[in-house]
């Protein structure tokens, strides 16, 4: 793909989010152990982010690992931390010198202390670049961000009334960053599974059978053409070009 066929598209979403899902399902039909679904999913990811790039999405935001996460099996849960570990050492030094600035989403605590590590550098190196921003949703879940924003709001003492919208969306993990106008789920799941709870009120989802370790820059072509045809309302009678934000 081209860069002037990627950017051929008539409308580009500003905010991807993705859950990536299907790894564990890939890896299985395959008759391979899990991790090597989720060793082949970080494969997919490089691949992903040098596409929104190409297209010209400013903000991408990936679902790496959920609260409810934990619950699986610990050498799954193990195997999956490692597999991060490597990523954000072998990651990290290519994507600061493709301009891309990460930012992580989730609660750090509960995260062992060399992947909190690594990604505090990870952030804290890349923070002034501005080609495309990368969330990392990394022990992240809406409703705990909710939570923590509620709680923050009340040890800073705000008052009932200065409880608005922005102002609780200053609160989340996400401050700063503009709703998701695209959402896509991988592997044929049709739920949000506590991804961007408030965030994805107005979001655009987009699903798709293929497993994660599969969708490739001609599937996210697909959305991207999905997207276009879109017509998105907001809540009025006629469609909203794209909304001010
Ligand atoms: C998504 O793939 C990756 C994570 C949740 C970490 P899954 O591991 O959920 O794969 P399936 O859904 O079991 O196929
Ligand atoms: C959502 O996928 C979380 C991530 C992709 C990181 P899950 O596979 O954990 O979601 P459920 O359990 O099928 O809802
Ligand atoms: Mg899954």
């Amino acid at each position: 793909m081209s860069e002037k066929q990627a950017r051929s598209l008539p409308k580009i979403p500003r905010h991807v989010a993705i859950i990536m899902d299907g790894n564990g399902r890939w890896a299985r039909e395959r008759g391979l152990p899990r991790l090597a679904g989720h060793r082949a999913g970080t494969e997919n990811l490089r691949r992903i982010i040098e596409a929104c790039v190409e297209f010209g999405i400013q903000y991408l935001t990936i679902y790496a690992f959920s609260t409810e996460n934990w619950a699986r099996p610990r050498d799954e849960v193990e195997g999956l931390m490692d597999i991060m570990e490597e990523v954000i050492d072998r990651e990290v030094p290519k994507l600061h010198e493709q301009g891309v600035q990460i930012r992580h989403l989730g609660k750090m605590e509960g995260i062992r202390p060399e992947l909190q590590k690594k990604l505090r550098e990870a952030v804290e190196l890349t923070r002034n670049n501005s080609r495309l921003i990368l969330n990392v949703a990394l022990n992240y879940g809406g409703r705990d961000e909710i939570v923590q924003a509620i709680r923050k709001m009340i040890r800073d003492g705000l008052s009932p009334e200065e409880v608005t919208e922005e102002r609780v969306a200053q609160y989340l993990y996400t401050a700063g960053i503009p709703d998701p106008d695209l959402i896509i789920r991988t592997s044929g799941e049709y739920r949000m599974s506590n991804f961007l709870l408030w965030q994805g009120a107005y979001a655009e989802w987009y699903f798709t059978p293929v497993y994660w370790p599969d969708f490739d820059k001609e599937e996210l072509r697909k959305a991207l053409e999905e997207y276009a045809r879109r017509q998105r309302r907001f809540g009025r009678v006629e469609p909203v070009e794209e909304p001010v934000r």
